[in-house]
């Protein structure tokens, strides 16, 4: 059979238009790169007139966005996203340095707010260059965390944090997996980090109340979603989401390293909920190796939110495969097999590099997004974890090499090949100063509309039924 030169070229790159080969680091990188560079295309809130780290229509999937580039630094050493990055955190940080800047803070929901203090946090752990005027990274993750103790509700539920922060806004009235989980894991992070067991002790606290809510089941380890604060807690919405299992994995992931793997309590929670997470989001149908948001890939009705989910997943596995070693051959094994998948989806466009969300599916789903290309960029920067030395693990204060006002530890042995500040010059911190917006006081109406809109689309006060609430901020 005579094959067409240019027919035999088109069936070549239907077959994997990024040409991706798992085995090679720079095939990875390149990959990691392309879809990136896709995905900053979209990007504009560092232009002029414009808000750095407010996307269109989101507050919260800013954080994931620069999480996203933090991580892609870091398993890349690709830093052409850095100034972008450090620009938007360092402006949406807040007059309080807290992440509930003025524009926004009167109707955030904790777990938008943790996805910044999240973001801050990898940050930290990962060395990320912090401009010397700014607040240390961990400074700000830590204060997020502080703006939650007295949020806890113990009125309610015997405790947990509410969804919402304030009684006039609908999800005031739920509690849920992503804010209770994003609290447990930040405490827990922030414990690894600082060494003071005041955030160990509150990882363990929000854990227990998880469990004793049985908003995580530790028998069958499922995650649920929401729960009603008018019944007490008594119906768990079920709808399971790879965001929910992330925050409770990485968490425990955490807990377990930082405890030496001593207790059994973080060991049963991490290899419980590895468990359940490659039997729910590893569908047997694609032999259990593609990571897919069940949910609403298969009748593809995810909505852009749930797009970024699989993204912040992938990124604490390879996390989780490195504080938690004996998880690591299941885990990158897992990365592998869905990186290979979703380089095939990734074939959509002129350049048949764009990303659609169903990675289980050869040919490209026909759908692109910068949050599908964060999904996307998180798993193919994930799969550099095999590639890592030693030295690339997780930096703490005492090995951090990042301080910005000179109390790093003597005697620091973390690693500095790649800690560069380049593309944070000088000349960024005037733009990034938050000075320039102490001034701006009260809401932007327009605004905050929108984003209510958004988040609760078709009423005020929906009454959200256990089961049916989907992520809406
Ligand atoms: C904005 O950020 C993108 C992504 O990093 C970068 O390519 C672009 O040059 C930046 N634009 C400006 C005006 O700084
Ligand atoms: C708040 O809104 C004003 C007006 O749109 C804008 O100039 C400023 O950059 C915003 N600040 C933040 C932190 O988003
Ligand atoms: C530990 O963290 C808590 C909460 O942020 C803080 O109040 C306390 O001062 C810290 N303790 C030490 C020893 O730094
Ligand atoms: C599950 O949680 C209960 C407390 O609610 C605890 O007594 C039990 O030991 C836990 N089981 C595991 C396997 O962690
Ligand atoms: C973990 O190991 C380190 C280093 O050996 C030790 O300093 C620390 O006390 C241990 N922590 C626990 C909770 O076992
Ligand atoms: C903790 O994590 C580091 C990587 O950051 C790893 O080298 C170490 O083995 C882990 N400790 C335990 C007890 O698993
Ligand atoms: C940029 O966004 C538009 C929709 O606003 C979308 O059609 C396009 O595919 C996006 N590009 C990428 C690379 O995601
Ligand atoms: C720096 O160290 C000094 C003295 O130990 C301490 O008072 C200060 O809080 C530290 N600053 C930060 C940002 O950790
Ligand atoms: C760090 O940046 C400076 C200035 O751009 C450069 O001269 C130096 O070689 C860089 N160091 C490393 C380790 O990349
Ligand atoms: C940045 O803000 C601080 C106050 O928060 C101010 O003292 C400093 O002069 C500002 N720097 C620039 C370059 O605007």
């Amino acid at each position: 059979m005579i094959l067409h030169p240019l027919r035999a070229a088109l069936l070549a790159s239907a077959v994997s238009a990024l040409n991706l080969d798992i085995n090679s680091e720079e095939s990875i990188k390149d990959a990691a790169g392309t879809v990136s560079f896709n995905m900053m295309t979209n990007y504009t809130a560092n232009h002029t007139g414009e808000i750095p780290g407010k996307l269109p229509g989101t507050w919260w999937r800013g954080a994931i966005l620069y999480n996203t580039l933090i991580d892609y630094w870091h398993f890349t050493d690709d830093a052409s996203n850095n100034p972008a990055v450090t620009q938007g955190l360092n402006w949406q940080r807040g007059d309080n340095d807290n992440y509930m800047p003025a524009n926004y803070s009167s109707y955030l929901g904790n777990d938008d707010q943790l996805a910044w203090g999240l973001a801050a946090m990898s940050a930290a752990e990962l060395n990320f260059p912090q401009e010397d005027s700014m607040p240390e990274w961990s400074v700000l993750a830590a204060n997020v965390f502080d703006t939650l103790v007295p949020r806890w509700d113990t009125k309610s539920c015997n405790g947990g944090l509410r969804w919402q922060i304030y009684p006039y806004q609908a999800g005031y009235a739920t509690k849920n997996a992503l804010s209770n989980g994003g609290m447990f894991e930040l405490a827990a992070r922030l414990a690894r980090y600082t060494g003071n067991q005041t955030y160990a002790d509150w990882a363990e606290k929000v854990w227990d109340w998880s469990v004793e809510s049985s908003l995580v089941n530790n028998k069958t380890w499922v995650v649920g979603d929401s729960m009603q604060v008018e019944d007490e807690c008594g119906n768990m919405g079920h709808i399971q989401l790879t965001a929910n299992y992330k925050a409770y994995l990485n968490g425990a992931a955490y807990m377990f390293n930082m405890t030496n793997g001593t207790t059994t309590k973080w060991k049963s929670g991490v290899d419980g909920l590895l468990d359940t997470t490659f039997d729910t989001f590893f569908p047997k149908k694609y032999d259990g190796k593609v990571l897919s948001e069940v949910v609403c890939e298969p009748p593809m009705n995810c909505d852009a939110d749930q797009d970024t989910f699989k993204g912040s997943l992938v990124s604490a596995l390879a996390f989780t495969s490195q504080l938690v070693p004996h998880t690591a051959d299941t885990i990158l094994a897992k990365l592998e097999s869905s990186a290979e998948a979703a380089a095939k989806q990734c074939s959509g466009g002129k350049d048949k590099t764009l990303c659609g969300r169903r990675w289980y599916q050869d040919k490209w789903d026909g759908t692109s997004s910068m949050e599908e290309d964060m999904s996307a960029t998180n798993l193919f920067a994930a799969n550099l974890v095999r590639f890592q030395g030693e030295n690339k693990g997780l930096a703490t204060a005492e090995t951090s090499a990042s301080s910005s006002d000179g109390n790093t530890t003597d005697g620091s042995d973390s690693s500095d090949d790649s800690t560069n500040s380049t593309g944070t010059s000088h000349g960024d911190i005037a733009e990034t100063n938050g000075s320039g917006h102490l001034g701006v006081s009260g809401l932007v109406v327009g605004e905050t509309l929108l984003t209510r809109q958004f988040r609760m689309p078709g009423s005020l006060q929906p009454s959200l039924q256990a089961g049916e609430l989907f992520r809406n901020y």
